[in-house]
């Protein structure tokens, strides 16, 4: 047995910001912004909106386009940084929205979050204890955000995406469609480098992001390249085999330097980080469905996902669609 997505969704909240409106709150250009990191606009959550909102809102766009109902799916798993409330997981208010029976929980791996949570469904999906599942990527991220801080507030925003991953039979050959192969890995020695100052244990408070850029930058692309190769490695497959790229949309700049890294032109790789910035968890979901939905994406296409975040977590799957 493989898993394979069968449907793709997404929802971005309907406040669009762009740079001249940030350059009214903070010291900063929207030239600046653009030629550091390549963003033009993000989606703000409003007042009252939440993470389960948003994350309700790309499951329903999901299970729609992949035809299932709320009783064909046993598994619910949100990737999220940004939870709704330090307990109970924003999974289960999803469940209980959708009415879905099985088990829901959260899983945290800030921007590498969606990797995480679709690896874990794969699994569940494959030793048989779950047949269909719904895997969401979905975060606020202007709730964690410091709006003085020039240097981290121009960066995100917030949105979700999800898929439906579904069992189906393999031949346990490349051929095979879905999930050919899954890499993660984390280093909790780099913490200081991206975290929120804040937590139920640690201070009581929900705190802020902070981050230092450029070494989250140089890790970003080391670590990207070398767990690309290992999925290609998995697999036995060249960098000229991908047809698709999907990315963690952090910074234009990342992107590019791993499209290069591969030599894997500009035009096969998705790239949503102009229109929605750097949505953590939620930018690999919300990507791949934008491609899925255009038609860039077609049957038999090989599909790499790639994402690097806080912690410093990283990791790629690799799938024929
Ligand atoms: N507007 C104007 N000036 C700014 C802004 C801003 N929004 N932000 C910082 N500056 C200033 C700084 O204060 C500094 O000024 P100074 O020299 O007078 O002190 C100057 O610009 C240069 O700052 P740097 O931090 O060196 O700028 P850099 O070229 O490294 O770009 C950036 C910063 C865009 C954050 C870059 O380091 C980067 O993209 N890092 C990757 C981080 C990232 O994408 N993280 C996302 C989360 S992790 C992940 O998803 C992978």
């Amino acid at each position: 047995t493989r898993s394979r997505i069968i449907g793709c969704g997404s929802y971005l909240p309907a406040n669009v910001v762009t740079n001249d409106d940030l350059a009214k709150r903070v010291d900063t250009s929207d030239e600046w912004i653009v030629a550091r990191t390549g963003i033009r606009q993000r989606h703000i959550a409003a007042e009252g909106e939440t993470t389960s909102d948003l994350a309700f809102a790309a499951a329903k766009s999901a299970m729609e386009h992949a035809g299932v109902t709320s009783d064909d799916i046993d598994l619910i798993i949100v990737a999220t940084a940004t939870p709704d409330n330090t307990f109970p997981a924003t999974a289960t208010k999803v469940q209980n929205r959708l009415g879905v029976k099985g088990f829901a929980f959260d899983v945290q791996a800030v921007c590498s979050g969606f990797i995480y949570a679709l690896t874990t469904a794969d699994m569940y999906i494959r030793n048989g204890q779950a047949k269909t599942a719904l895997v969401i990527g979905a975060e606020t991220f202007s709730r964690i955000l410091d709006w003085e801080d020039r240097r981290t507030c121009v960066l995100f925003g917030d949105g979700a995406g999800a898929v439906v991953v579904q069992a189906v039979e393999g031949t346990g050959t490349i051929e095979d469609v879905g999930i050919l192969a899954n890499r993660l890995h984390s280093d909790g020695s780099k913490y200081e480098l991206l975290y929120v100052d804040g937590g139920p244990s640690a201070t009581q408070t929900v705190g802020h992001l902070r981050m230092e850029g450029q070494e989250v930058f140089r890790h970003a692309v080391t670590n990207l390249a070398s767990v690309i190769r290992e999925v290609l490695a998995d697999t036995g497959l060249e960098p000229g085999d991908i047809d698709w790229l999907v990315p963690h949309q952090a910074n234009q700049r990342i992107l590019d330097s791993t499209a290069r890294k591969f030599g894997i032109s500009k035009d096969k790789v998705v790239v949503t980080v102009d229109r929605h910035a750097n949505t953590s968890a939620a930018s690999i979901p919300l990507a791949l469905a934008e491609a899925v939905h255009d038609g860039r994406v077609k049957r038999g296409d090989i599909v790499v996902l790639e994402a690097m975040g806080g912690g410093f977590t990283w990791g790629a799957s690799l799938m024929r669609w």
